[in-house]
Formats: structure tokens, C-alpha cells, sequence
């Protein structure tokens, strides 16, 4: 191999990914090992996306991060634990006798710029598609192979989840130093082309308690989270993978609305007790329920993650109508963004018997907007070097 002088590029893209049976709480803090396997949906990156680029050069001096065009602190330890296990990971390459490894590259330093096709604003987790996205271009300029659960991992326990596309579990594992505690897909994104998903963004309040230190507060004071983690999820892990494995809709939603709710049951059962739903996240769960019984059956299914927005799963043929009762029940600000983001909608009426079945508090404002997507494929490196986000200089070619 021919030693390089120009640095060496790499651009790749990761998607958001939405557990269905949720991850909440390390055994390990550490290596980020899970109390609990959880298992999600990788949404597509057409509507939410990371995109990362990593470049190496015998020339930078120094380890550089930039995020959404700001230069952030390298040092914070959970990049530092992504660089420090890639790194690992192609030493380990090249001592194993591979052919294609890259010696000299190992000792050089690393740009990297990464961006969001989405407002961090929303309050949507970017730090799933985030780190999985790091862990891939890394990967890339370094020379490294395989699975690269370990390595987003580190950045983010949720993050390895989105190193798959379609529908992916997260199994917690066994062992002390975390080698079995893996991202795997369960069924590709093409499994369930039915299937949609929502983001209602709802106007955030306040400042929320970050998943990290909301998690840890949990496993040392909830009781409730324990008996979850050794007694229910194992069951639920299989049920769900059952559900998505037969495409059964009706169970599926039920199961997600229930780990949901129960995930937000630990919160609760936390000393001192946490809470990420807002008013507006239970007018949500409300309609959801009135909708599903107006339809006698589970239509759409909620998911909240650590904080309010919900999320919706539902099948092509519900959207329209659930989404005129979402802007019935909240009617839209004439100035605020674009209500409907995202995949297009057919506009639906409403019948009378729904309408008054979904009840007559209307809550103007308190969705910001819909951001309708589907399930989508996992991380993608992008051939164009026009995609590239660092120049030739190894430097951001956009300020923002
Ligand atoms: C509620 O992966 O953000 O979204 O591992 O500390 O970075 P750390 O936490 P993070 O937690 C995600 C929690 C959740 C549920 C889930 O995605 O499974």
C-alpha cells in the first residue's frame, strides 16, 4: 500500500432509531452496558439524518471535532472513548497480519465535522444517529471492519441500534467486558413497508434531565426498573420480535404503548421521581386511546423517549385520518413552521362520531409540527466528495 500524502476522506450518514422496548439503565458505566436488550425502528434518513465526515492527515496536529458547523471539545469522554476503541480496533487489525491495514494512518490525528438535517431545537435524540454516524466514518479512515456495536456504543448506548436499518435489538449480553452486548437487525427495512412513523414535536417547556444521568438516579433508587430489566423484558424482547417477525400490527402497538408507559413508570419510581411527559405528551396518549376505540381496534401506537415529543406508529392506511384528528385536537399556529414535514399526506375529513369521540378541548399550539416518515435503511457512505463537510485543508467548508 502506497503511503498517503493527501488526507484520507470519508463522508457517511446514520439514521435516528426509536426503541420500542426501551433502554434504560447501565450495569456498566463505563463501557455503556445495558440492565436490558431493547429493540427499535430505524427511521429514514430522508427525513432524519446525521451526516458525518471523518478525514485524517499526516498533517493535522491535533484531534478536532466540529458539530453543526461549531468546534466542539474534543476531549469529552464519550468521543474520546469512540476514538480510543477505533483505534484499538485497527491495531488490533494490523496486528492480527491483515494485508490491508494501514499502518501509518493509526498514528495520524482525525477531523471531524458532522451535521443534522434536522433542528436540534425539535429536541428529537440526536446522539443516537450521531455517534453511530462517528463510529462509521471513523471506521472507514482508520481501515476498521465488522461490527462497530462497541464502538458507537461508548458514544451512546442507544447508538449502536442505529448502526442497522429497519428493525434492530440491542442485546445486553453477558459478559463483563461487554463483547456480547451487540447491535443485530432483527428484519430489514423492506419487512414492513406499511408501516409509518409521526414525530409530533411538541413545544418543549423547560429544560429536561439528560437519558444519562436521568438513567443512573433510576437503576440506584427504582425497584420498579429492576423487577422491569430481570423479570418482563426478557418476554417482551421475544413478543416484539414476534409481532414485527408477523407483521401484526395490533399487538405491536400495544406492546410499544405499554413499554413506553412502563419505562415512564420507572421515571416516576425514581428517587427523586423524573418526568419527561408534558401536558401536551398526555393529550397525546389521550387521543391515541380515543382514536383506537373509536375504530374498535389499535389503530396508532405512542412512544416517548426523555422527553415530550411522542412518536406515532401506524399503518399507511391510518395516516390521513389520524393526522386531520392530530390537527383537530391541535389546532395549527397561523405563524409557526410547516405543520406537515415529511413524507406527503392525502388531506382526510373527519366523520361527526370521531370528532366526538376525540372530545372538544382543542389545545392550539401544542404541537409545533408533524415530521411523517417511514422506516429506512442503516448507515450509508456517500461517494460524492462534493458531500464531503471538511475541505482539502481538513477544515469546515461551511460556517453556520
Ligand atoms: C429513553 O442512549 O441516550 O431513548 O447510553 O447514557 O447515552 P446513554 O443514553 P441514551 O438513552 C436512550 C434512552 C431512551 C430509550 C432508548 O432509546 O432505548
Amino acid at each position: 500500500m502506497a503511503s498517503e500524502q493527501q488526507p484520507v476522506v470519508v463522508t457517511c450518514t446514520a439514521p435516528v432509531n426509536i426503541a420500542v422496548i426501551k433502554y434504560w439503565g447501565k450495569r456498566d458505566e463505563e463501557l455503556i452496558l445495558p440492565i436490558n436488550s431493547s429493540l427499535s425502528v430505524t427511521l429514514h434518513q430522508h427525513q432524519l439524518k446525521t451526516t458525518t465526515t471523518a478525514a485524517i492527515s499526516k498533517d493535522f496536529t491535533e484531534d478536532r471535532i466540529w458539530l453543526n458547523g461549531r468546534e466542539e471539545d474534543v476531549g469529552q469522554p464519550r468521543i474520546q472513548a469512540c476514538l480510543r476503541e477505533i483505534r484499538r480496533l485497527a491495531r488490533k487489525r494490523k496486528s492480527d497480519g491483515d494485508e490491508d491495514a494501514l499502518p501509518l494512518r493509526l498514528s495520524y490525528k482525525v477531523h471531524v465535522a458532522s451535521v443534522n438535517n434536522f433542528p436540534t431545537a425539535a429536541g428529537l435524540a440526536s446522539s443516537a444517529a450521531g455517534f453511530a454516524c462517528l463510529a462509521c466514518a471513523l471506521a472507514r479512515v482508520y481501515g476498521v471492519e465488522g461490527d462497530l456495536s462497541e464502538v458507537a456504543r461508548r458514544g451512546s448506548g442507544s447508538a449502536c441500534r442505529s448502526l442497522y436499518g429497519g428493525f434492530v435489538e440491542w442485546q445486553m449480553g453477558q459478559r463483563a467486558d461487554g463483547k456480547d452486548s451487540i447491535a443485530q437487525q432483527v428484519a430489514p427495512e423492506s419487512h414492513w413497508p406499511e408501516l409509518r412513523v409521526l414525530i409530533l414535536v411538541v413545544s418543549a417547556e423547560k429544560k429536561l434531565m439528560g437519558s444519562t444521568a436521568g438513567m443512573q438516579t433510576s437503576v440506584e433508587t427504582s425497584a420498579l426498573l429492576r423487577f422491569r430489566a430481570e423479570a418482563l423484558v426478557p418476554a417482551r424482547m421475544a413478543e416484539m420480535a414476534r409481532c414485527i417477525r408477523e407483521r401484526d400490527f395490533q399487538a405491536f402497538g400495544q406492546l410499544t404503548m405499554k413499554d413506553s408507559n412502563q419505562f415512564h413508570a420507572t421515571c416516576l419510581d425514581t428517587f427523586p421521581p423524573i418526568s419527561y411527559l408534558s401536558d401536551t405528551s398526555r393529550r397525546v396518549i389521550r387521543l391515541v386511546h380515543r382514536f383506537n376505540a373509536h375504530h374498535g381496534c389499535t389503530k396508532v401506537a405512542y412512544s416517548f423517549d426523555a422527553g415530550p415529543n411522542a412518536v406515532i406508529f401506524a399503518l399507511d392506511d391510518t395516516v390521513p385520518e389520524f393526522v386531520a384528528a392530530v390537527q383537530h385536537s391541535f389546532p395549527p399556529e397561523p405563524n409557526g413552521d410547516k405543520f406537515l414535514q415529511g413524507l406527503p399526506v392525502e388531506p382526510a375529513l373527519l366523520s361527526d362520531e370521531l370528532k366526538a369521540a376525540l372530545g372538544t378541548d382543542p389545545t392550539p399550539g401544542g404541537i409545533k409540527y408533524i415530521i411523517a416518515t417511514q422506516v429506512g435503511p442503516g448507515p450509508q457512505v456517500l461517494d460524492d466528495p462534493g458531500a464531503h463537510l471538511l475541505g482539502p485543508d481538513g477544515l469546515p467548508k461551511l460556517t453556520s
